[in-house]
């Protein structure tokens, strides 16, 4: 088992990543400060892995929520779930949340746990690739609204992050490839050494190789940890650099009807365009954004944006956090390795929206 520290003073908290951790109570109990506990878990996860789980928790008072799967239910009505469970058992203040799932239940459970009675304990079970790399470390939390994907929400950091990397044995090929989008991310945003072992070892990750699926997680928890560390509320522009892709990838997922595209296929779209503007702006070479392409369909990730008319793109990047005073800002990439948040010439980012399946092949 890796153990690693996510730098935050008082609230500083572990990830523990690792083989056949899901019914470690010495992990999880000594962050569980009350008695009652609420699993919040949905209809695909609960069966496999909620027994499990929940064994490592007697002596609790242990209640299930149970949401339906898919990111079209990642709103503020299904929110609202998770409160009608915790107020029917009466949990009060001293509760502890636990998010068992992917990305989405862990966004809803995090932002459900933030505002229950103003606050009580969470922590992060996650079961997707895509939740072990990235959200289930951070404390972004929060629920989609139809005009705009990821748009309320608070930060909320757990108590603990357990990566169970028994689990992923379960996962569809299509996640573990969408979840491999956002490691490829650190890769192009931060760490050039790590994105060349992806280009060595993307076939064996492909084919669920365990120790290589657990280093992967162990190299992009690292550098998700110290980017929280660095910047945990996103003052500075540091922590948006882990956004890459993520502006285009926003417009496709709303665009498109959320889950038509999976998060992570959106964003591997949404880097090569990013790599594609970078590249009209000079800063990378066209070889530079080959490779970029080349990596994104090694690993079975889609590169060709959807057929979304440029004022659509452009009406959905505009509701974008990272706008400031009506100016839509980008995370671009000034070298692979060394992302920048940037403001793009209009015609050079509608040159990169009207490209196509050209994309990142113009020479
Ligand atoms: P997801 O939560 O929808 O999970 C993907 C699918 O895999 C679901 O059908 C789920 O039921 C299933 N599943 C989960 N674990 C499984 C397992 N072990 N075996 C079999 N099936 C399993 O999607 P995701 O890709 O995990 O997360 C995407 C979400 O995360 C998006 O809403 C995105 O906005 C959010 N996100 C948040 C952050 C953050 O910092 N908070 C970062 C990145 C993404
Ligand atoms: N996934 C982007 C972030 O956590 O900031």
């Amino acid at each position: 088992m890796h153990t690693l520290n996510v730098a935050l003073g008082h609230r500083s908290y572990p990830i523990h990543i690792g083989a056949g951790l899901l019914g470690r109570s010495d992990l999880l109990l000594p962050h569980i400060h009350g008695r009652q506990v609420l699993v919040v878990s949905n209809e695909t996860v609960a069966p496999l892995y909620l027994d499990a789980l929940i064994g490592a928790l007697s002596g609790y008072h242990v209640a299930t929520c149970i949401l339906p799967d898919g990111e079209s239910f990642k709103d503020l009505q299904h929110l609202d779930r998770i409160f009608t469970c915790l107020l029917e058992q009466r949990f009060n203040r001293d509760c502890t949340l636990i998010a068992l799932g992917g990305g989405v239940v862990g966004d809803m459970t995090g932002f459900a746990a933030a505002a229950y009675q103003r606050g009580v304990d969470f922590i992060q079970v996650p079961t997707t690739l895509l939740a072990q790399v990235d959200s289930s470390v951070g404390g972004k939390t929060g629920v989609n609204h139809a005009l705009g994907k990821n748009m309320i929400g608070v930060f909320k950091q757990p108590n603990v992050v357990l990566i169970d990397t028994d689990v992923l044995t379960t996962l569809p090929a299509r996640e573990l490839k969408a979840g491999l989008a956002e490691v490829i991310k650190y890769g192009l945003i931060r760490d050039l050494p790590f994105l060349a072992w992806l280009e060595q070892n993307i076939p064996g990750l492909l084919a669920g190789d365990a120790s290589l699926l657990a280093e992967a997680i162990r190299q992009s928890c690292e550098n998700k940890a110290a980017v929280v560390a660095a910047d945990e509320l996103e003052k500075s522009d540091l922590r948006a650099l882990l956004n890459l892709g993520h502006t285009f990838g926003h417009a496709i997922e709303t665009g498109m009807g959320y889950g038509a595209w999976l998060h992570g296929e959106a964003v591997a779209t949404g880097m090569l365009m990013a790599a594609d503007l970078s590249m009209r702006l000079g800063w990378l070479s066209a070889d530079d954004v080959l490779r970029v392409r080349t990596l994104l369909v090694r690993a079975g990730l889609p590169v060709d944006p959807p057929q979304m008319a440029v004022e659509e793109f452009l009406q959905h990047m505009s509701v974008d956090k990272k706008v400031k005073e009506g100016r839509l800002r980008l995370v671009l990439l000034q070298a692979l390795g060394h992302a920048v948040v940037s403001e793009a010439p209009p015609e050079l980012l509608c040159a990169t929206l009207s490209a196509g399946s050209a994309l990142g092949v113009l020479k």
